[in-house]
């Protein structure tokens, strides 16, 4: 019920000294709102902690232990790191792409436990549990992988930023539906944008290397 002063039967200062233990009370919860961050809890409660702890705990350096390609690498970060940063500064593999940071374009996805998921968006603490797989981890530039196979036959890339998301999302895609449909491909790829229009050629790729694997494991 909302709080307030009015009470016909108060007389002016009763009237007059509510209004102050009002305004103290209102002032006292901004001031946990400005200076401390709202933590939900395991049990689904939550408890305040004070904003400069949350900041200092942002600035500490600590030491992470990730499997990236099956590999296990070790980064000396802050928890809050994005993912993405780590995996290009850190351990230096460029293929996922910043390109908002805002997990909309779909330019820094990456594998995580059989999962397509943006990196500018998933903290490394939070990483920490997943095995990783990066465009790296699926083939080399001298022995690309089937995706990448596909990719280079259907011409697939113009300018090619958003190919390692184009390709991370179809390799989640093809792993969990080794047959998909057109507008099953097209669905999956919805989130990731490519501002050159190569739309069709990254379709005809998705297509082609789940055709190629048909292929194979038919002969084999
Ligand atoms: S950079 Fe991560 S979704 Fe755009
Ligand atoms: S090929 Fe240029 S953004 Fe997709």
């Amino acid at each position: 019920m909302k709080e307030t002063a009015k009470n016909d039967g108060l007389t002016d200062k009763q009237t007059h000294h509510r209004i102050i233990i009002i305004h103290r009370r209102k002032t006292a919860v901004l001031k946990i709102f400005l200076t401390h961050s709202l933590v939900l809890t395991r049990n689904g409660t939550f408890h305040t902690v004070s904003c400069s702890r949350t900041q200092e705990r942002k600035r500490v350096r600590m030491r992470f232990s990730l499997k990236v390609n099956g590999k296990t690498r070790v980064v000396d970060v802050s928890s809050s790191t994005p993912l993405l940063y780590v995996l290009r500064n850190d351990l230096e593999l460029n293929s996922p792409k910043f390109g908002c940071g805002l997990a909309q374009c779909g330019a820094c996805t990456v594998i995580m436990n059989a999962r397509a998921v943006r990196s500018c968006t998933v903290t490394v603490e939070r990483a920490t549990n997943f095995e990783i797989t990066t465009l790296e981890g699926l083939g080399t530039s001298s022995s690309p992988g089937p995706l990448q196979q596909a990719f280079i036959d259907e011409q697939a890339a113009q300018c090619g930023y958003c190919i390692n998301g184009m390709i991370m999302t179809a390799k989640a895609l093809l792993d969990s539906k080794p047959n998909p449909t057109d507008p099953e491909i097209k669905h999956a790829l919805n989130g990731n944008l490519c501002r050159c229009g190569s739309h069709l050629r990254i379709v005809r790729a998705v297509r082609r290397a789940a055709q190629t694997r048909a292929v194979k494991q038919q002969s084999s």
